[in-house]
């Protein structure tokens, strides 16, 4: 475990350890016919295409005999052009492997900042590549709420004023991935010019998804190791091969020279609390919008304006996921109409969707105050009200809990 086999992946089996179970195959296969990585024995360089794809074909379903039962592949791959026509590559590829067992879930683009040197003249400039995600069965690991995207700068400011259509843990991925090509760095300008290695951030965001600490990361073209150093980081195992020792030694080195950094970033994001923050605030966001909403349409209803609400969290230790709050209605006694509309707009969307599980009660005055409190008016549940005290006419919402966000910040 945990190296790279110099070595001809068409013989896999032989290659690797008997017993070895693999959790995900991250790899991006040699180009056809258009690159020489400088050894005998290369898939692609010098083959005729039905060759290049049956070997490829071959491979892969070597690889699927030794992957877990939840396990899954990931193929970046491109297609090409020859006799003046687009070669489909990747569909070609995928009808192959379909015949082997693999399940293609997801088509991914890989949107890069640069074309290839090497790629042919049409009309339009060549910027993604991509990226092909198998499963092996119907169930396959895949840890979505890991690479969720909760960074408040890169969402739209909406989510600031309708926190009820964002998912506390963030934003799913969506089908377009934005990665630059590595242009510099340790590698040297010499050595990416012979590689295309792929980007690490991508191979941790797959890694991340499809994996767990511990598990067996393979690519049977490892190249200059990029999928291995990474899951090196992120403490998973990593098995792989490449037929130009040359490339082994070099991977070995910048192994041995980043693996302290790398394991230390991969902590440092593992135990952000970021996610959390979100959650909690896209949380809070919903809960006093919750009252808001309900408080304004029973004024509406009922043609008065006196009332005001308080807005409790109620700390919740069960694993539900909905969020418990206590809402009380100041000014007003509990009274059979109450209750029928507080039932009226709360059983049907949108306050439905909110994902709130909310309890009721009325109080006629303000004594139960002690706590420190945040005042929000009538159409504003997002930023906290200054100078001015609970009782006056504007603060509706009166709430414990403090936001003060403006969409402004997040356009
Ligand atoms: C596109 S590169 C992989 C780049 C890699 N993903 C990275 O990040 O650096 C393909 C690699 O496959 C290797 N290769 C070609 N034929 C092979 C074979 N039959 N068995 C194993 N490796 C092979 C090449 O030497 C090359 O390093």
């Amino acid at each position: 475990m945990n190296k790279v086999y110099n070595g001809d992946s068409r013989r896999l089996l032989e290659i690797l350890p008997k017993d070895v179970l693999i959790q995900t195959t991250i790899t991006s296969p040699p180009y056809f016919d258009m690159k020489d990585y400088g050894v005998e024995g290369q898939v692609g360089f010098g083959q005729k295409y039905e060759e290049y794809l049956d070997d490829l074909k071959d491979i892969f379903a070597q690889i699927h005999t030794i992957t877990k039962d939840d396990g899954t592949l990931w193929i970046v791959i491109d297609t090409f052009k020859r006799d003046q026509a687009v070669v489909t590559l990747p569909f070609d590829l995928v009808q192959k492997l379909k015949e082997v067992g693999w399940k293609l879930q997801e088509i991914i683009i890989w949107k890069k900042d640069k074309t290839v040197p090497w790629s042919s003249k049409g009309f339009m400039q060549r910027k993604f590549e991509y990226v092909l995600f198998f499963s092996k069965g119907d169930n396959y690991k895949t840890n979505k709420d890991q690479v969720r995207i909760y960074d408040t700068q890169q969402l739209k400011k909406w989510w600031v004023k309708y926190p009820e259509r964002y998912n506390p843990k963030g934003k799913a991925l969506d089908e377009i991935w934005e990665f630059p090509i590595p242009v510099q760095g340790s590698w040297g300008a010499e050595y990416i010019r012979h590689f295309c290695p792929l980007p690490k951030e991508m191979v941790a965001t797959m890694i991340s998804i499809s994996t767990d600490e511990e598990d067996v990361v393979f690519d049977p073209f490892a190249g200059s190791g990029t999928v291995m150093s990474q899951s090196a980081y992120m403490k998973r195992s990593y098995l792989g091969i490449e037929l130009n020792p040359q490339y082994i030694d070099m991977f070995e080195t910048y192994l041995t020279s980043t693996i302290e950094n790398g394991k230390k970033e991969y902590n440092s994001n593992v135990n952000a609390t970021d996610q959390v923050e979100f959650e909690t605030l896209i949380q809070n966001l919903r809960a006093l919008k919750y009252g808001r909403i309900l408080l304004n349409s029973i004024e509406k209803d009922c043609g008065i304006n006196n009332l005001k609400i308080y807005v409790q969290r109620i700390i919740d230790t069960s694993i539900s996921s909905k969020i418990k709050v206590e809402y009380t209605f100041i000014g007003k006694q509990f009274d059979d109409e109450l209750y029928k509309r507080i039932y009226a707009y709360t059983s049907k969307p949108p306050l439905s969707k909110y994902g709130i599980m909310p309890t009721f009660k009325c109080c006629l005055d303000l004594c139960m105050l002690d706590a420190e409190i945040y005042l929000y008016s009538k159409t504003n549940s997002h930023s906290y009200l200054r100078n001015c005290d609970y009782t006056d006419p504007k603060v509706k919402i009166i709430s414990p809990i403090k936001v003060d966000l403006y969409e402004k910040d997040y356009e």
